[in-house]
């Protein structure tokens, strides 16, 4: 069944100015290269997924520390013209989140993070920010603040009964406090490699659902998407479209599927929107930049 009212939905989350470099062939260690252009844009994973699950229809609040530099009242700036509640975005002493990308010519990245403010986000704030935010139909995190502070704002927000979405990116080990407060774990299949330890094939998806007591999605890149929700799997191709920057397609999936859970779609028609959004943003320049306004089919 899906929801008359507006969906609701907040982000525990990064945010980072992203300073891509477009090469047709990376630099090797030692060697100068002439690139094609330069692009900066609004960034950082959990930013990212903000703007897409609003630009499918949501009502957005992100939970974020910005720094008190010249980056800091841009990236406000960018959340206003998104119309994204920052009632709880703080500010701490110190430079914003950067990240440095590398795209090739196949449009594939290379992202180093340096997360300055999106460290000083305390577990008192996420928690303080979920109560008040609350009802929310779902709470997003991912890797790129401090787990501790993703599992306060979880926490929250299941007492809420809200439903908890973790992108565990950048790949790292899952502390068992933020595992113990996800419902949805969201993947790729390099994240799911380091987590499980193993190949996403259909038996290894279904026993690592079972040992995390997840619902799990492991996103694929060209391959789709897999799903192991109830003792089931299910795979879902994606279309096949000319790639020129794949930075941000992971986040337009995880921003539009949890958009898909927050308006009551079953996982299978939340996935597609994913997969749709995602598939869409790599045919575009950049990781916001790159996000359509489309409404949900
Ligand atoms: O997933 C893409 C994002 O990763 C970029 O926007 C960059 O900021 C890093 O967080």
């Amino acid at each position: 069944m899906t929801h008359e009212t507006q969906p609701t939905l907040a982000v525990v989350g990064s945010t980072m100015i992203d300073l891509v470099a477009y090469a047709e062939v990376l630099p090797e260690d030692g060697e100068t290269l002439l690139g094609e252009k330069f692009q900066m844009g609004f960034g950082g994973k959990g930013a990212n997924q903000a703007v897409m699950a609003k630009l499918m229809g949501a009502e957005v609040a992100m939970v974020n520390c910005l720094g008190d530099d010249d980056y800091a009242q841009m990236y406000r700036k960018n959340f206003a013209d998104y119309g994204i509640n920052t009632d709880h975005v703080y500010t701490a002493p110190g430079a914003s989140g950067v990240a440095p990308i590398w795209v090739d010519g196949q449009g594939h990245n290379r992202i180093i993070i340096i997360p300055g403010a999106n460290h000083a986000l305390t577990a008192q704030q996420a928690t303080a920010a979920i109560e008040a935010l609350a009802p929310l139909q779902v709470v997003i995190g991912q890797f790129e603040i401090p787990q501790e502070v993703t599992a306060a704002g979880f926490a929250a927000a299941q007492k809420f009964e809200a439903t908890t979405v973790l992108n565990p990116a950048p790949a790292s080990a899952l502390c068992p406090a933020l595992l113990a407060v996800t419902d949805w774990l969201i993947p790729n299949e390099h994240e799911f490699a380091l987590l499980a330890g193993s190949e996403p094939s259909d038996t290894a998806l279904l026993s690592f659902a079972t040992q995390t007591a997840t619902r799990l999605l492991v996103t694929l890149g060209e391959a789709g998407v897999a799903l192991a929700v109830d003792g089931e799997v299910i795979r879902l191709p994606t279309t096949r479209v000319e790639a020129i920057d794949t930075t941000g397609a992971g986040d337009a999936f995880v921003g539009a599927f949890a958009y898909g859970l927050a308006a009551g779609l079953a996982p299978v028609a939340a996935a597609q929107l994913g997969m749709d959004r995602a598939t869409d943003s790599v045919t575009k320049l950049g990781t916001q930049s790159s996000y359509a306004p489309l409404s949900p089919r």
